[in-house]
């Protein structure tokens, strides 16, 4: 399925109002929330509601288990990594002069920002790789199945996801398998144990789990699951070992939210350097 480009343009630009709505969710330390320079008739806002009552609507644990059977095989696409980001940049129409940063430079700004503070090299390319699951958009899949905040699935939905009042309009809330605290799950279980709402940290999970650290994997994951990774409201889920790697997951959020600055890094200068970190870490083609 090809995407026409005013619905690249419309999935990019939900994907970059979703960035938006977090940084108001959560500003940076000593900054204001952007929401406070905003009009009370907000129509973005409109949108980021209209954007999670579907998610939230249509994000069941049936759905969840249908795309990963759909989409696990792997078989859609082999690309080495610097094609994947050229094919996830086809999101953007380049001659748009609205557009302000495209996902390499998100992905480049954010990487770039980890390996300035000297961490280790697996962590610079789970930063440059962390958003390439959105592809899933390319493959015709809707935004409310690609990006957003996620959550497990299979058990009662916390209220502190964002818009938790959407999911009264989810089947699973009726349902009596689902709609206990732990549901499907047992306490602790651990988050390997549990099913995530559909999107794409999920499925780049699944597409980089030979190849990456544990550490990167989780980042991966869960880089989205702010209900845990900001409001620790599924603690009863985890277990020992899911919180000792949470400790990446959250020096990883930072990196996400907070580095997109107006300065283009200079992808030319860069792609050598990520080219010979892929070359250490992945195959040459990569299935999606
Ligand atoms: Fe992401
Ligand atoms: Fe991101």
């Amino acid at each position: 399925m090809r995407l026409s480009s005013d619905q690249k343009k419309e999935a990019h630009d939900m994907m970059e109002l979703w960035e938006d709505n977090l940084l108001e969710r959560y500003p940076e330390n000593g900054k204001k929330s952007k929401e406070e320079f905003r009009n009370y008739d907000n129509p973005a806002r409109d949108t980021v509601r209209e954007f999670y009552r579907q998610n939230h609507k249509h994000q069941t644990y049936d759905f969840v288990l249908q795309k990963e059977k759909e989409f696990l095989k792997l078989d859609r696409k082999a690309m080495g990594l610097w094609d994947a980001v050229e094919f996830l940049n086809t999101l953007v129409d380049d001659s748009d002069p609205d557009i302000d940063l495209d996902q390499t430079q998100h992905l480049l700004q954010t990487s770039e920002a980890i390996r300035a503070d000297g961490h280790p090299d697996w962590f610079v390319l789970t930063g440059f790789l962390h958003d390439l699951g959105k592809v899933l958009c390319l493959f015709g899949e809707p935004q409310w199945a690609v990006v957003g905040d996620t959550y497990p699935v299979g058990c009662q939905f916390s209220d502190k996801i964002v818009y938790p009042e959407f999911f009264e309009a989810n089947s699973d809330s009726t349902d009596e398998r689902f709609n206990t605290k732990l549901g499907v799950y047992t306490e602790n279980c651990g988050l390997r144990n549990v099913h995530m709402s559909w999107g794409h940290d999920e499925y780049l999970y699944h597409v980089m789990k030979d190849h990456l650290p544990e550490e990167g994997l989780y980042i991966i994951r869960y880089h989205s699951f702010y209900a845990q990774h900001r409001e620790r409201a599924y603690d009863h889920l985890m277990d020992k070992h899911d919180h000792k790697m949470f400790e990446w997951v959250n020096k990883f959020n930072p990196y996400d939210l907070y580095t997109k600055a107006p300065k283009r890094p200079n992808v030319i200068e860069l792609k050598p350097y990520y080219e010979d970190l892929a070359a250490k870490y992945l195959p040459d083609t990569i299935r999606f």
